[in-house]
């Protein structure tokens, strides 16, 4: 159930979407009774009475027993559930639960610090108090305080108590959609961006329209983005999208991964269809798969798996994304390509470019790596600068120049973009790089970073499903998304 945190009383019509509205009485001001009951009245969606401490969170102003008299007089006026802190002490919690009438007590522990060692101990503490809901919010400073949360989940489900669990910050982002999957009961979003009342909350829109919340049960299957940071990335407007209009079950989720080889290990046990893999990951993930497709293999670095019958195979989608996206625009046998850079994009493109039959020449600012580079690939090499003595019919730029927010910088500079080339920037943010809007200056094909993207994920939806991604539904989500985000 997808509950709308409400901290402010005219949003509670934005709470539409939402499946419950948790009222936070802390935050309302002048509450008397009959505000009170004319809150819970007109709410029109079942009501979660809350009147946070301000250890836990709140905003509560008034003595401990004037806020246990608030949630008292919330049962007394229908609401659906009441939330207590286990911090509360017993004897509150018992005569809340003696009094609860129809109401559902929910017996909470917030740690805005940290997911201590003895969460277990505190969970199970607060099940011998029986309440209707056991809800336990952690911060997370590492992916792996997730699955002690998890775990509190698993042991419930098998214990038949009901619980909501979930982790707050960065690292437990993914846990307000996963935490469901697993069998939590609530999740909590804000009514609008800046609405918050706990780090890492999404907002209603994100969890129905980005992650469709409501579709998703203990059978959805799981896929999602490893790396750190995740933030910025938007795989899953298109994922979900396209799950949602092919009918799939499942859910792309972004992972802020810090600790690689215990992430691989505890999502094995979930029911996972793969992954995409970004930086820092890439290459290291491959120690962790059980196989790794031949092109990933001669390209050194895996951005996508794949489970086949409970094995982890690896391959890598960003060089044929970015082939099909220049062979969109142009021939490639015999070409002449530049690749600006010697990283891992380098890599990938070149393997492709090889494999396709251009002559490639890479050219670095470290001409050193473009030696080694050049070495394994047995191509030419040279430094930046070199682009103003060599033909070339595509140019390409791996390197982050020109990247937000270093949007006035370009790997080279105008003169050197030859009239009428391929000229195609691996750089997706801004959308038309410096180096583009030259390029377009001088009548050439531009290709945006943003193109390798799209036939990157159109790819691995197939590897993943075994179906054609719907394009079109895909780049419309993704452009909508962001001209939103650009405002
Ligand atoms: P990726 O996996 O994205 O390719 P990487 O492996 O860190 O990332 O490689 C980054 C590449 O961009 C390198 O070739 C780097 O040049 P150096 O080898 O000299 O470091 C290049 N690069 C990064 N910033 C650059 C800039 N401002 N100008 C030119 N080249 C740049």
């Amino acid at each position: 159930m997808l509950a709308a945190v409400i901290t402010e009383l005219k949003d509670i019509p934005k709470a539409k979407g939402a499946d419950l509205i948790e009222l936070r009485l802390d935050y309302i001001k002048s509450l008397n009774n009959t505000k009170l009951k004319s809150l819970i009245e007109n709410c029109k969606k079942p009501v979660i009475a809350t009147n946070r401490k301000k250890d836990e969170g709140g905003f509560f102003n008034g003595s401990e027993a004037k806020r246990i008299e608030i949630l008292k007089n919330a049962i007394k006026f229908g609401a659906d559930y009441a939330d207590i802190e286990y911090s509360s002490g017993k004897k509150s919690i018992r005569d809340l639960i003696y009094n609860k009438r129809k109401t559902k007590i929910i017996v909470s522990y917030h740690n805005f610090k940290e997911t201590p060692a003895n969460i277990k101990n505190i969970c199970d503490n607060i099940k011998k108090l029986n309440p209707g809901l056991i809800k336990i919010v952690t911060n997370a400073h590492s992916v792996t305080d997730n699955f002690k949360i998890f775990d509190l989940i698993r042991k419930a489900n098998k214990e038949k108590k009901k619980i909501t669990a979930f982790c707050m910050g960065d690292y437990g982002k993914f846990s307000r959609i996963l935490s469901i999957i697993l069998g939590s009961q609530v999740t909590y979003a804000s009514v609008s961006e800046r609405k918050e009342s706990a780090s890492g909350q999404l907002t209603i829109n994100e969890m129905v329209e980005h992650y469709r919340i409501k579709k998703i049960n203990k059978n959805t299957k799981i896929v999602g983005l490893i790396g750190n940071p995740v933030e910025h990335s938007w795989s899953h407007i298109m994922h979900n999208a396209a799950f949602d209009k092919l009918n799939i079950n499942a859910v792309y989720l972004k992972f802020q991964v810090d600790k690689l080889k215990e992430f691989i290990e505890y999502m094995e046990n979930l029911d996972i269809i793969g992954f995409s893999v970004t930086i820092p990951h890439k290459v290291e993930v491959m120690k962790y798969l059980d196989g790794i497709d031949k092109q990933a293999k001669g390209i050194s670095a895996v951005n996508t798996i794949v489970v086949k019958n409970g094995k982890l195979i690896g391959y890598n989608t960003d060089c044929p994304g970015a082939i099909k996206s220049l062979k969109r625009r142009t021939e490639l046998k015999n070409k002449n390509a530049a690749v600006l850079g010697a990283g891992g994009a380098a890599r990938a493109i070149i393997y492709g470019l090889i494999e396709n039959k251009s002559n490639v020449t890479i050219l670095n600012r470290t001409v050193e790596k473009a030696k080694l580079l050049a070495d394994y690939f047995k191509c030419d090499y040279g430094s930046l600068d070199d682009i103003k003595k060599i033909d070339y019919d595509i140019l390409i730029n791996t390197t982050s120049a020109g990247m937000h927010p270093h949007i006035g910088s370009s790997p080279v500079t105008p003169d050197c973009i030859k009239n009428g080339a391929v000229v195609f920037d691996m750089v997706f943010n801004p959308f038309r790089t410096k180096l583009l809007v030259e390029a377009e200056k001088r009548n050439c094909k531009i290709i945006a970073g943003f193109e390798m993207l799209i036939h990157g994920a159109l790819l691995q939806f197939k590897l993943w499903t075994g179906k054609e991604a719907p394009e079109q539904l895909m780049r419309q989500k993704v452009m909508e998304f962001l001209k939103n985000a650009s405002h």
